[in-house]
């Protein structure tokens, strides 16, 4: 969960607004961090040097502080909590020399991110992400649709309905291609600066492309003039694009395009994408993603290629929610009703075979009624309750009633738990 701050100023960005105002960092050195205060007290300062303690050491403090080089120190040990994972995994595909693996190297995590944002629904300071990497080998557009069609179908398969998928290629950094379309659009803005939000008119200098994310309803009708990356691709990034299209229509997989899906962190190039789900009001991005070729080889390694996503998990389950999917079972399988020691000892086995068969037990620690114990029973929303007796034991026959419908039937021990497979679903 930790990381060196300066793995996310590389990698998402110094720039961007995940690391210049939502990064969770200190430097991890109390005696660094309470001398680097002091020092900047006193070089904010400067009437004040003349007066402080002239010691050798003091001054020597000083003068490292105005070379600058003390602040690269404490940088060098300054640490954070993870926004994301991405930078991690490519930290750690150097750092495991996975180039000499097979390539790619498909790899997974699961985990909490932070983020200091404002919280609302869907919005967490701590929240967790499902990714997937794939590192290294070619950047082949069926690469990009694979990983787009794996996902789509992770959400088909939990029932997520109503996912919308939105591509988009932002290029890559060159003069031709992403660099001059920057320029371009820088110019664009310039001109209509004056109509602009101080966020935008901000970004104009700092990250021109941001400005696409805008969600200002004030801003929207001008950001509909701007110009579209799409009609300043490079050659090699439009056939790359046209071609993950088409791999994604072999695939069945639907999408649409968005012009102005630019994304949020400076690792991307070519293929973006995001998918939203319903029921989450304005923070509907379920999924992110992209292509990251040259981030291994920004942080020190080869020259790799690299495309992944992340699912924001707290959102998934809150779509699943709002649509009435994702409900988690309340209640048991089922509840064991025992009367006398010698039924509890095979109620105690009972219910080791039956959890061990993948059902939910409730047994129930102290000796009841049974009116008392079915009544529980049907307060916990058991499905089934095992009433077990000298009757029962004696007999090697036990009772088993459906609590729904009430009726009851006596079943011997394999019989039972043949029933309860045959009788899905259960709470596996
Ligand atoms: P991201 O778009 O910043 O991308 O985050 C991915 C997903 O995490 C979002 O679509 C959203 O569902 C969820 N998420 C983000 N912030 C929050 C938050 N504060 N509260 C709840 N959920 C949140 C990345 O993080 C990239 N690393 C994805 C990636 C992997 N690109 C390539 N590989």
């Amino acid at each position: 969960m930790f990381e060196r701050m300066t793995l996310f100023e590389r990698a998402v960005g110094a720039e961007t607004d995940i690391v210049s105002k939502e990064m969770f960092n200190w430097i991890d050195d109390p005696e660094i961090s309470n001398a680097l205060k002091s020092l900047r007290t006193v070089m904010q300062d400067t009437k004040s040097i003349p007066s402080v303690d002239g010691s050798a050491a003091r001054l020597k403090l000083e003068a490292l502080a105005r070379s600058g080089a003390f602040n690269n120190l404490a940088e060098r040990i300054r640490i954070a909590l993870r926004p994301e994972a991405t930078a991690s995994v490519c930290r750690a595909y150097i750092e495991r020399e996975m180039q000499n693996l097979p390539q790619p190297v498909k790899l997974y995590y699961m985990g909490p991110m932070f983020r200091r944002e404002r919280p609302q629904k869907g919005r967490y300071r701590q929240f967790y992400q499902i990714g997937a990497e794939v590192l290294g080998g070619t950047d082949a557009p069926p690469i990009d649709a694979e990983v787009i069609e794996m996902l789509m179908t992770f959400f088909d398969k939990c029932g997520l309905q109503g996912a919308t998928l939105y591509i988009n290629s932002i290029g890559h950094n060159a003069e031709n291609c992403r660099r001059g379309y920057v320029a371009n659009l820088k110019a664009a803005l310039e001109k209509v600066k004056d109509k602009l939000g101080p966020d935008s008119q901000r970004r104009i200098d700092t990250n021109p492309l941001r400005v696409l994310d805008s969600k200002l309803e004030s801003e929207q009708a001008i950001i509909a003039t701007l110009p579209h990356i799409a009609d300043h691709l490079c050659d090699e990034c439009k056939t790359h694009y046209a071609e993950v299209k088409r791999q994604l229509e072999v695939r069945g997989v639907l999408y649409q395009e968005n012009w102005r899906l630019v994304r949020g962190l400076d690792y991307y190039m070519r293929t973006t994408f995001e998918i939203t789900a319903p029921g989450l009001g304005s923070q509907n991005a379920v999924c992110g993603g992209g292509r990251y070729d040259g981030l291994v080889e920004l942080l020190g390694g080869p020259p790799t290629k690299g495309i992944g996503f992340a699912i924001g998990e707290d959102r998934l389950l809150l779509s699943l929610q709002e649509s009435g999917k994702g409900q988690v079972q309340q209640g048991r399988d089922v509840y064991i009703a025992w009367m006398g020691e010698r039924a509890y000892a095979t109620a105690i086995r009972a219910a080791k075979d039956l959890r061990k068969a993948g059902f939910s037990v409730e047994l129930p620690p102290l000796e009841q009624k049974f009116g008392k114990a079915l009544g529980q029973a049907d307060k916990l929303g058991a499905r089934y309750a095992l009433i077990l007796g000298d009757n029962e034991v004696s007999e090697a026959l036990w009772t088993l009633k459906t609590l729904a419908d009430g009726t009851q039937q006596k079943l011997t021990e394999p019989d039972l738990l043949q029933f309860l497979r045959d009788q899905k679903p259960t709470s596996q």
